[in-house]
């Protein structure tokens, strides 16, 4: 007889993972491998931009880079990352400011699990996959803020913060990608300083996701621009180098914030992580140096920038709604009336194509599988153009056109 597992029972992949296997039992091939068209994948392009900046290709190891790393973060990524913010945002953070980590991931996995109990998480109701899962694993109580047609997938600042219902001992806590996974809307400018602002004031902070922060017309835009006294604040930065410096395999992000949230964080670090390795931290600081960064903000501005619009029209000219922001690398479009993203999935896997459905994005559906929840966005789906090489443009326009077309003219039948 099989012995029931001593580990949780609650916890499935994060939600795009289902589409995945079900995409290479439908193809016989992994999403990703040639031959597939990997518009359900949040990866960058991981070779040299046009007119981007050269990624390293190696990285020199020594003697003392097998020590155990210090639990923080490398001096030399320290400094580099607070240098990043402080020259292009103005800002004036110190290397004990910054966290290290393998990944945005764990950063944002970290700081959920250590909230305490009566901070409560607000999150907009179409986001980032992975959130319900860390959400949910940390324990944390959070609420859902709508994300509707009617408020443009963009609620105002102040939705976040909304106490209504509250008691005074609750404080509010934020969580944001900006720009925006899946939808592209971005807070920049007077909406962002409102925004920390608002996160700035007794019994409130915020968790900002800044991993698009270089996909933007803006070439760059961070919270940290309008922090006022980072030390006496739960603003909670997110970065890390997988998206804009197109590094995710070297497993390498950071949580910006006060000194004092950096200590607790890297205290977690010292009992259960054990630093991060050298090797990638040194690579990451490679990736940081100052012309390099310049260079490729204006590539990555130039080169995403060119794709959000192109697939942007021709998505429209398809006859889908595009209800996406300026940032990001993600278009979040809605099907025609009577269409579901589910059943477009089964039919762009035949020609080794995917997307990921808005049902995944859904922050208010159950963690597990209830097949009586119905989402309001079973029409919606977020179409990625991070991983795709400009040649491939027509060709992908081509297969979802003729899929749609396949689509409409079945429901019609
Ligand atoms: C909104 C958001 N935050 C953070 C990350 C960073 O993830 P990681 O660095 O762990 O790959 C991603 C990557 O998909 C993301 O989409």
């Amino acid at each position: 007889m099989q012995r029931s597992s001593f580990l949780s029972d609650d916890c499935p992949p994060m939600g795009i993972y289902e589409t995945l296997y079900a995409f290479r039992d439908s193809f016989g091939k992994f999403m990703g491998s040639p031959g597939t068209h990997p518009w359900s994948q949040g990866f960058p392009l991981t070779t040299q931009l046009t007119g981007g900046p050269e990624l390293p290709g190696s990285v020199a190891v020594t003697w003392e880079d097998r020590f155990y790393p210090k639990a923080w973060g490398h001096p030399l990524l320290r400094d580099a990352i607070a240098a990043h913010y402080n020259n292009f945002y103005g800002s004036r953070i110190t290397p004990e400011n910054v966290m290290v980590f393998a990944g945005g991931r764990p950063g944002i996995y970290a700081v959920l699990a250590f909230l305490k109990k009566h901070v409560e998480v607000r999150i907009g109701n179409v986001e980032w996959p992975a959130y319900l899962d860390i959400l949910t694993q940390t324990g944390c109580s959070w609420r859902v803020v709508p994300f509707t047609r009617e408020n443009g997938f963009h609620p105002a600042n102040a939705t976040y913060f909304d106490r209504s219902g509250l008691n005074a001992k609750t404080h509010l806590m934020p969580v944001i990608s900006n720009p925006g996974n899946p939808t592209g809307h971005t807070r920049a400018g007077a909406e962002l300083e409102e925004l920390i602002a608002m996160a700035e004031q007794p019994k409130n902070g915020i968790l900002l996701d800044e991993a698009y922060e270089m996909f933007h017309a803006t070439k760059g835009v961070s919270g940290i621009r309008y922090v006022k006294d980072l030390d006496n604040s739960n603003v909670f930065l997110a970065g890390a180098c997988t998206k804009g410096l197109q590094s995710p395999g070297i497993r390498i992000g950071w949580i910006i914030a006060s000194k004092k949230n950096v200590e607790t964080l890297s205290n977690f670090s010292s009992f259960g992580m054990g630093g991060v390795s050298h090797p990638s931290q040194l690579y990451a600081a490679q990736l940081l140096e100052p012309k390099r960064v310049a260079q490729a903000r204006d590539a990555l501005t130039r080169h995403y920038g060119m794709q959000r619009e192109r697939y942007g029209k021709a998505f429209a000219a398809m006859g889908l709604k595009v209800h996406t922001g300026d940032g990001g690398f993600y278009h979040w479009l809605e099907l025609p009336a009577g269409l579901n993203a589910d059943e477009l999935n089964r039919r762009l896997f035949k020609h080794g194509a995917a997307i990921l459905k808005g049902f995944d994005c859904d922050m208010a559906r159950p963690h597990q599988k209830d097949p009586s929840y119905r989402s309001p966005y079973e029409s919606f789906f977020r179409f990625s153009f991070g991983p795709l090489l400009p040649a491939t443009f027509e060709s992908d326009i081509a297969i979802l056109r003729q899929v749609l077309d396949e689509y409409r003219a079945a429901v019609a039948r």
